[in-house]
C-alpha cells in the first residue's frame, strides 16, 4: 500500500519494476511537463521503468505531485509502474491553530506548517487574539502585548503564561508557509472574545472598568463597545499594521459568541442601537462588522467571520462565513448559501480537533456530508479543521489531538471522501510525521477506546464545567451588578 495521505483520486498500475532515480541531494529525479489541460492544483505523475514524469498546469500542481513522489520514494521503489491522476475536491483545505489560549512558539508553528504541507492542506488560519491572550505585536498599541499577552496563571500550572509574535516573526511564519504553498489567514477577534484587548485598553470595553486577561474559558463579558467610535478606529489601526505582514487576501474578524446582555446594560451601546434603528443586537453587530469588512475590501481583502453574525442581522453578502454552527441550524445555512453566501465548513461536530475522540470519532468525520442537502455546492469554498487550545498547553498535547484525526480530515478535504485503506495508511504515516519532528514514534496511535475513551470525555467535560461554566456564572452576576449600578447613576444624573 502506498504511504499516501491523502490518497490520490486515481492510480493505474502497469507492469514493469520501476527504479526511481535519485539526485545528489537524495531527492527523486523527474521530468517536468507543462500540461494546460490539467486542473489548477492537479497533477499527473508517472513512475515507470525508464523515467519518472510529472505533469501539471500550475506551480501548485507540481508541488503536490512532488509531495506525492517524495512520499512514494521514501518507502522504496514501487512494485509496479504507476500513473497517478490527482486533484483536490476543495480549494480551501484549512487548519486553524488557536495560539491565544496557549502560546505556541514560532518553531512549533513552523513544524505544524510542515505537517500541513505533507497532507496537502493549503490554508493556515491563526487565531491570534482572544480573552486569554493577545499574540500579535501592534506598534501603535504597545500595551496589547505588554499587558494583553500575559495571564497570571493557567489551569495546568499556577504560573504566568503568555507570549506574542513580533511583526518580524510573523513575516517569517508567513514566508515559511508561502514557500510550502500555504496561505495564512490572521484572525483578530471582535466584538466578543476581546478581554485581552480590554485588559490592555479599558476604554475599548463598555464601562471602562477594565478587566484582567482571562484565566478561565468560555464566553466572557468584556466585549468591545459597539457604541464607541474609538473601537472602530482601533480595529482599523490594528488591521492596517497587519496588511504588510499577512499578504494573502483573506482576513478573519471573529464575530462569534457575543453576550448581548452586556450591550443591553451599556448606555453607549443602547444609544447606538437607537441611532441605527436596529431591531436587535445582531443587527447592531452586523453593522459594525460590515464597516470593518468595507475597510478590508478597500484594502483588497476578503472578510471571513464565524457564522454567528446571524442571518437575522444584515451582514454583507460578500462576507464569507465559517460555519461552526453556533445557533445556526443547517436549514438556515442552506437558505443563506442559496441566497449567495460563500461558506467554509468547520462544524464543531465533527471537525473540532479539541473535542474528545469519543465525540468526534473517525467514523463521524468520514460520514459527515460537507455539502448540506439542497445547498449550491459551488458556494462551499472548502473545509477547515480548528484546534482550539483551552486544554492544549503544548505542542506534544497538540499532536495528540491532531493525529490521527487531522490526517482523515485532510484526506476528506482533498478527495471529498475517505478511502477505505485509511487506517492502515494512517498507522504507517507515523514515520513521515516523525521525520518532520513530530513526537509520534513510528506508528500514529489510533483513538483511545473503552475506558480510556470514557476518561478522555469525562476529563474534557469536567474541565469545561470547572474552568468555564462555573467561573462565568460568577462573573456574569458581578457584571450585571456593576451595570445596574451604572445605569442607576446615569439616570440620577439626568
Ligand atoms: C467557536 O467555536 N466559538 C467559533
Ligand atoms: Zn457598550
Amino acid at each position: 500500500m502506498l504511504p499516501l495521505i491523502p490518497y490520490p483520486q486515481r492510480i493505474e498500475e502497469g507492469d514493469g519494476s520501476p527504479e526511481i532515480a535519485v539526485g545528489k541531494d537524495g531527492e527523486p529525479v523527474f521530468g517536468r511537463v507543462k500540461s494546460d489541460f490539467l486542473p489548477e492544483e492537479g497533477y499527473e505523475l508517472f513512475i515507470g521503468e525508464e523515467r519518472t514524469e510529472l505533469k501539471a498546469a500550475t506551480e501548485s500542481g507540481y508541488r503536490y505531485g512532488e509531495v506525492t513522489l517524495n512520499l512514494i520514494a521514501s518507502a522504496g521503489n514501487p512494485s509496479t509502474e504507476l500513473r497517478i491522476h490527482d486533484k483536490p475536491r476543495y480549494r480551501w483545505r484549512g487548519y486553524m491553530l488557536d495560539v491565544s489560549r496557549y502560546f505556541f512558539s514560532v518553531d512549533d508553528v513552523m513544524k505544524q506548517i510542515d505537517f500541513m504541507a505533507v497532507m496537502k492542506l493549503n490554508v493556515l488560519h491563526l487565531h491570534l487574539t482572544d480573552d486569554q491572550g493577545w499574540r500579535v505585536e501592534i506598534k501603535k498599541y504597545p500595551r496589547l502585548t505588554e499587558i494583553g499577552a500575559w495571564r497570571r496563571r493557567t489551569l495546568f500550572r499556577l504560573k504566568r503564561h503568555g507570549g506574542y509574535y513580533t511583526q518580524e516573526e510573523l513575516k517569517s511564519i508567513v514566508s515559511y508557509a508561502h514557500e510550502r504553498g500555504i496561505k495564512v489567514v490572521p484572525e483578530i477577534e471582535f466584538p466578543g472574545h476581546f478581554t485581552a484587548a480590554v485588559a490592555a485598553y479599558p476604554e475599548l470595553g463598555c464601562y471602562g472598568e477594565g478587566a484582567r486577561v482571562a484565566e478561565t474559558f468560555g464566553i466572557k463579558h468584556d466585549v468591545a463597545c459597539l457604541g464607541n467610535p474609538a473601537v472602530i478606529d482601533f480595529i482599523k489601526d490594528v488591521l492596517s499594521e497587519l496588511f504588510p505582514i499577512f499578504t494573502d487576501e483573506y482576513y478573519h474578524i471573529g464575530g462569534d459568541e457575543v453576550p448581548a446582555v452586556r450591550y443591553e446594560l451599556c448606555p453607549k451601546c443602547r444609544a447606538e442601537k437607537e441611532r441605527l434603528g436596529a431591531g436587535n443586537w445582531a443587527e447592531v453587530q452586523a453593522h459594525f462588522v460590515n464597516e470593518i469588512a468595507a475597510f478590508l475590501k478597500e484594502n483588497g481583502k476578503k472578510t471571513i467571520t464565524w457564522n454567528e453574525t446571524e442571518p437575522t442581522g444584515i451582514p454583507d453578502k460578500e462576507i464569507i462565513w465559517q460555519y461552526w454552527q453556533g445557533g445556526l441550524k443547517e436549514e438556515a445555512l442552506v437558505k443563506e448559501i442559496n441566497a449567495g453566501r460563500t461558506v467554509i465548513m468547520s462544524p464543531a461536530k465533527p471537525y473540532y480537533l479539541d473535542l474528545p475522540y469519543s465525540e468526534n470519532t473517525l467514523q463521524a468525520i468520514a460520514e459527515y456530508k460537507d455539502v448540506p442537502e439542497g445547498a449550491d455546492p459551488d458556494r462551499i469554498l472548502g473545509l477547515e479543521f480548528p484546534l482550539w487550545t483551552e486544554l492544549v498547553p503544548d505542542e506534544e498535547t497538540a499532536e495528540r489531538r491532531l493525529f490521527p484525526r487531522l490526517l482523515l480530515m485532510a484526506e476528506k478535504a482533498w478527495r471529498g471522501e475517505c478511502e477505505s485503506s485509511f487506517l492502515y495508511r494512517c498507522e504507517e504515516f507515523g514515520k513521515v510525521l516523525t521525520d518532520l519532528g513530530a513526537t509520534i514514534k513510528k506508528k500514529v496511535p489510533l483513538p483511545p477506546k473503552g475506558l480510556k475513551g470514557l476518561l478522555d470525555v469525562m476529563w474534557f467535560n469536567r474541565c469545561r464545567l470547572y474552568w468555564g461554566a462555573i467561573p462565568n456564572l460568577i462573573r456574569n452576576a458581578k457584571v450585571a451588578k456593576i451595570a445596574k449600578q451604572r445605569i442607576k447613576e446615569t439616570e440620577n444624573e439626568k
